[in-house]
């Protein structure tokens, strides 16, 4: 097959389309012929050689994606040839074919394309994980979404809403958060000229969960930004791994900081979310409730390009890799 590989560490450029291996289906796995993936802030730092595979995944960088079943490992008696689905993904995606663990499989939902749905599994699973599984947000809860414009973001809105939050966003322009607003978001913060603190305290009185890419930078203007009894649920580290916390304003709030990571779960955990996803939040993709959303798509070849608009910023949503 060919495939996106890295011939070094370093900008986008380094990314080529050559020939690789076929992959080999292990057991309880299928093998997908890729229609779509889509790029994550990972891949990015993959490309970087800062952020390794996870022992025993593909080189190949590609966190989610939609294709149609080629062939079935040994224990897979649930699937057939031609199923066309989505999957979640340990590595791999950026490729013609790609094996998978059949648990880590979504039905491409009704309404969805077959190409669009690869926009969706890694989104749905870290949003449904760390909002709704981990962070138990409640209706009537406050969700604060920070890059509300983001991959990760733009489905945030859409799942807060879904479970009856008040959803409060930050982007980096009026036009990102007007994007936000039509999506849901009901309060808009823009970081560049606003202190989320005041206004989410101004207007909320603070959030009872913050979905957060920023980790150091905002550590301690989150703790002060959420309500007492509130969840602070780190995603990411934009903002820098090392940060300062003060112990006693989280004590006074009676407050959680928690963390969420996909990547390095097991097939097994992966299988629970996937699951946990299929059953909740899938219904309300096939209502049309929560839709991907997709700012760019780029044929595989020119993943380079597609790094390079991720790097730049201000794609609202996904930026799509098509086969
Ligand atoms: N833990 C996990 O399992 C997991 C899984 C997937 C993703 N993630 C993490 O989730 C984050 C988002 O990923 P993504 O794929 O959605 O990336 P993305 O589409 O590139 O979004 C990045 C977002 O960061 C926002 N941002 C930049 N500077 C900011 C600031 N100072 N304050 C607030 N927001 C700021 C951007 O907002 P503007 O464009 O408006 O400036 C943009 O919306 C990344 O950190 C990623 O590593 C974690």
């Amino acid at each position: 097959m060919h495939a996106i590989t890295i011939r070094e560490y370093g900008d986008p450029e380094v990314l080529e389309w050559t020939d690789a291996p076929d992959p080999r289906p292990g057991y309880g796995e299928v093998v997908l012929r890729v229609a779509a993936t889509a790029v994550n802030r990972a891949d990015v730092l993959q490309r970087q050689g800062l952020y390794p595979p996870p022992p025993g995944a593909s080189e190949i960088l590609g966190l989610e994606c939609s294709g149609t079943i080629v062939e079935l490992g040994e224990g897979v008696d649930d699937r057939r040839v031609g199923d066309e689905v989505c999957a979640l993904l340990t590595g791999g995606g950026y490729a013609e074919r790609v094996a998978v663990p059949a648990a880590q499989l979504l039905p491409v939902p009704a309404g969805v394309g077959l190409v669009a749905a690869a926009a969706l599994p890694e989104a749905a699973c870290t949003v449904w994980l760390t909002v709704a599984m981990e962070a138990d947000l409640r209706a009537g809860e406050v969700l604060l979404v920070h890059g509300g414009a983001g991959g990760i973001g733009s489905n945030a809105i859409q799942v807060g809403k879904a479970l009856g939050a008040t959803v409060a966003v930050t982007a980096g322009s009026a036009e990102r958060l007007e994007q936000c607003r039509r999506l849901g978001a009901d309060i808009l913060v823009n970081y560049r000229e606003q202190d989320f603190v005041a206004e989410i305290q101004a207007r909320t009185g603070g959030a009872n969960v913050i979905l957060d890419n920023m980790g150091a930078a905002y550590l301690e203007r989150n703790i002060d930004a959420l309500a007492t009894g509130g969840r602070l649920m780190i995603i990411g580290f934009q903002g820098g791994l090392t940060g300062r916390l003060d112990i006693g304003r989280l004590m006074a709030k009676r407050a959680t900081v928690a963390s969420t990571a996909l990547r390095p779960q097991s097939v097994a955990d992966k299988g629970r979310i996937v699951a946990a996803v299929r059953e909740n939040l899938w219904p309300l993709v096939e209502n049309g409730t929560v839709r991907p959303i997709i700012g760019h798509a780029v044929p595989l070849r020119e993943a380079g390009e597609a790094h390079r608009l991720m790097e730049k910023g201000g794609t609202f949503g996904k930026i799509l890799l098509t086969a």
